[in-house]
């Protein structure tokens, strides 16, 4: 989903290679001998990685092959941009957080990772500021926008179908487009910004709120019904609080991101939902 955007930000500007596990030119980022042979065939400037494992209740019955992509495939990148004297971007989240914050998590603070994709995430993490010393981590969180499965799209989907939804309502965060965040990731290499970066939009929701407004914006009128994470018990852990705060962007670019709401309305517009 990311990746699709990245591809479109960059592709302006930039001459752009376009791998992926599969289409037209694979390329398995766990294969260090492949990577290895595209990365001195291409000779990048930058790798911009938004390849993980992304299913997060399933890693937590799928540990080593969340780990082998999220923190070994994450090494293997880190390790050719290392030989290579390339950047690396790598992609990382807000769950890396433990969130029992109040406040928007910034780039200073702890994470303490809960769960096997919020541990295998920070790993990968790990591994980026060990083996690339010339690296940007771009943490994002609660990503919308077209071509990729994500909450906004299926909330819009059962809304219309059922007229009726349970949503929880006691887990915050900071919804982000995926557009967006790929303009933050051109911008942040353009710029020459390194270290850990907060990309997301701004503004804190729940899941519940979030639903709401993707609801009113298309036009649905569907009752959803606020719900706890206890009523709701799923295989991973989420964290409570996860909202993100772009103080990097902001301090050093003056790059301000949209509130999410802004940022939903033209998802929710590009998608053809009728107000
Ligand atoms: N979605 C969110 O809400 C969210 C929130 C915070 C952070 N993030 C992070 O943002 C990034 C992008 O997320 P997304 O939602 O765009 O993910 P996505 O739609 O699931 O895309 C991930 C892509 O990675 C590819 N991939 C997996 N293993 C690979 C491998 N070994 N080699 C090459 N490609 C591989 C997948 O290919 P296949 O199609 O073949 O599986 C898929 O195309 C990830 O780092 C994710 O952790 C996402």
């Amino acid at each position: 989903m990311l990746g699709q955007r990245l591809v479109e930000a960059f592709s302006g500007r930039h001459e752009v290679l376009v791998t992926a596990r599969s289409g037209e030119r694979t390329l398995d980022i766990t294969d260090e001998a492949a990577v290895a042979e595209c990365v001195a065939a291409f000779q990048p400037d930058w790798i911009v990685n938004a390849a993980a494992y992304t299913a997060v209740d399933k890693a937590e019955t799928e540990v080593a092959e969340a780990f082998r992509i999220n923190e070994h495939g994450s090494a293997v990148l880190a390790r050719a941009a290392g030989a290579s004297g390339a950047v690396l971007l790598h992609v990382s989240t807000d769950f890396v957080f433990a969130g029992t914050a109040s406040q928007p998590y910034d780039e200073t603070q702890p994470v303490a990772p809960v769960g096997v994709y919020a541990c295998s995430k920070e790993a990968g993490e790990r591994a980026v500021r060990r083996f690339a010393p010339d690296h940007v981590i771009l943490r994002v969180a609660w990503l919308f926008g077209p071509g990729g499965k994500n909450f906004v799209d299926t909330i819009l989907k059962f809304a219309r179908e059922r007229g009726a939804l349970r949503v929880v309502a006691d887990q915050y965060g900071t919804p982000t487009f995926t557009r967006d965040a790929a303009e933050a990731a051109l911008r942040v290499l353009e710029r020459g910004l390194r270290g850990t970066v907060h990309a997301a939009n701004t503004g804190v929701v729940s899941w519940h709120g979030l639903a709401v407004e993707a609801c009113r914006l298309a036009g649905i009128a569907a009752v959803i019904t606020p719900i706890t994470t206890a009523e709701w018990p799923t295989p991973a852990p989420r964290p409570a609080y996860s909202a993100l705060r772009n103080r990097v962007l902001e301090e050093s670019l003056g790059m301000f991101q949209r509130p999410w709401q802004d940022a939903l309305a033209e998802h929710v517009a590009l998608r053809g939902e009728v107000k």
